[in-house]
């Protein structure tokens, strides 16, 4: 990774690099051959124009014109006739006077085509030009000039010799910094996919060192959150997984005992087996209570929150004490109800079944003989209170932080007795989170427990519907 971003870096820099080391000497030497072309295209145009009115080119008539012109200062001049032989050569030592001229910017001329161009060449600039003259109509010879310029060159090249030096250093540096920043920026990433990959193994406290507020700081923030509710989950799970299987090898074990000392003593008497048998059947419903709770606590995490509807909490309270009723002869506890009519929210009848029969059994459960549970449902500004007060035993101080958490029993021995699995609260506590309310536990003063549940009021379509069915009235 680290490599490709240095990588890409370099070749990015590389580019403009390039890029402005030709750019401006292409662009400076076009425009330098443009502007000497122009020139000597001028100076051609002016020799020639001077020849034109000659019928035909001789050099002693040449050289006077060329005299008369004053264009000495270019390099070198050739006229030639219309057959391409030299009659002028500004370079006179030549000895060039009279010989066919062989350059082949001439011999196009001589076709009647205007020859320009400028080059570089021999370290400098070499321009030539080499127009016909005509003269009515009839091709009576070529002008052809010729300019050497190395100071021009000379600058060219110490300019594209100090542009690549410049080049050669940010190159450098650039290199440089591009391995350092991709060194930076790897680093984070590395650490990142360390920690993915330690978590990812079950080492579920690593954590990211968060340094800086860039995207991959804001990256590994998000993952350290994401695997402290990771941590949280896990060791929830297995807590819970230990906790119960604790509570299914209790009963089982009870079991196992009682049915071995059965089959082990020969000599026991009748009412003793019919003892252990009816304990094996206590144990055994325990089981299957404990084992019904945890489906129960399964659907309920399962369950999404989509499916909630208007509810009329008073009809569930009265299906809910209709099905405990019997227990509450049994335990000889009276169970009475104050229910207020519409007390509207929104919830899955099943959450809110799963909430009122566990804290009125509770009520119930834990209560005196000859004691009461009273059920309380009703409005208040925009919210629903369902309260459940018992003359029960009730539950110590130190034990009330604790009573919502899966397994816990206040007193083994006595929920035992109950047969209680100590899920009940834990399910209460799930099921009024999903219907967006809140529930807690009170010590009454006149003894016994206060159970307070509270719902946000539904004040939508259940009302319009009141609304309008009094107009219809
Ligand atoms: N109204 C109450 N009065 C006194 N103690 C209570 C009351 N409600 C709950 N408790 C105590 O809190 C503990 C947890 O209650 P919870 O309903 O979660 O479990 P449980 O009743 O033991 O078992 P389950 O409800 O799963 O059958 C109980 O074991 C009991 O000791
Ligand atoms: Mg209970």
């Amino acid at each position: 990774m680290q490599l490709k971003y240095a990588v890409s870096y370099i070749v990015i820099i590389l580019a403009c690099l390039i890029f402005t080391n030709i750019y401006p000497i292409v662009s400076y030497r076009d425009m330098l051959f443009d502007s000497k072309c122009a020139s000597l295209k001028n100076q051609a145009s002016l020799i020639a124009s001077s020849l034109t009115p000659l019928s035909s080119l001789r050099s002693e008539e040449v050289a006077k014109v060329m005299d008369l012109l004053d264009v000495m200062e270019l390099e070198r001049i050739i006229v030639t006739d219309g057959e391409g032989k030299i009659v002028y050569d500004s370079l006179a030592e030549s000895g060039n006077i009279g010989k066919y001229a062989l350059f082949p910017e001439i011999l196009r001329a001589l076709e009647g085509k205007d020859v320009f161009y400028s080059r570089f060449s021999g370290g400098a600039i070499s321009s030539r030009a080499c127009i016909p003259v005509i003269n009515e109509g009839k091709l009576t010879g070529t002008v052809y000039i010729a300019e050497n310029d190395a100071e021009q060159a000379a600058l060219i090249s110490s300019l594209r010799s100090n542009i690549f030096k410049i080049s050669a250093v940010a190159f450098a540096m650039a290199v440089l910094l591009a391995l350092v920043i991709s060194r930076v920026m790897t680093v984070k990433l590395r650490s990142i996919l360390g920690a993915i990959r330690s978590v990812g193994a079950g080492k579920y406290g690593h954590r990211i060192k968060v340094r800086g507020r860039d995207e991959l700081s804001q990256l590994a923030a998000e993952f350290n959150n994401l695997a402290d509710r990771l941590q949280k989950t896990e060791e929830m799970r297995q807590r819970f997984v230990s906790d119960a299987s604790h509570e299914l090898k209790t009963p089982l074990a009870g079991i196992m005992l009682l049915s071995d000392s059965i089959v082990q003593n020969d000599k026991m008497d009748r009412d003793t087996i019919r003892e252990f048998v009816y304990d094996i059947g206590k144990e055994a419903e325990r089981l299957s209570r404990v084992t019904q709770r945890l489906l129960e606590l399964t659907r309920l995490e399962n369950k999404k929150q989509v499916g909630l509807v208007p509810t009329d909490i008073k009809k569930v309270v009265g299906e809910a004490m209709k099905i405990l009723g019997p227990l509450a002869e049994e335990k000889d506890v009276l169970l009475e109800s104050t229910l207020d009519d519409g007390c509207v929210i929104l919830a899955d009848s099943d959450l809110l079944h799963q909430i009122i029969f566990n804290l009125v059994e509770n009520a119930i459960k834990y209560n005196n003989k000859g004691g009461r549970a009273t059920v309380l449902l009703y409005k208040k500004e925009k919210e629903v209170r369902f309260i459940v007060d018992d003359t029960g035993v009730g539950i110590p101080e130190e034990s009330l932080p604790h009573i919502f958490d899966r397994f816990y029993r206040v007193d083994e021995s006595r929920s035992g007795e109950q047969g209680g699995s100590g899920l009940g609260l834990s399910i209460v506590k799930d099921a009024v989170l999903k219907l967006g309310g809140t529930v807690s536990a009170s010590r009454r003063k006149q003894g016994g427990m206060r159970f307070e549940v509270v719902f946000p009021l539904y004040e939508g379509s259940v009302q319009a519907g009141r609304r309008g069915e009094d107009g219809r009235e």
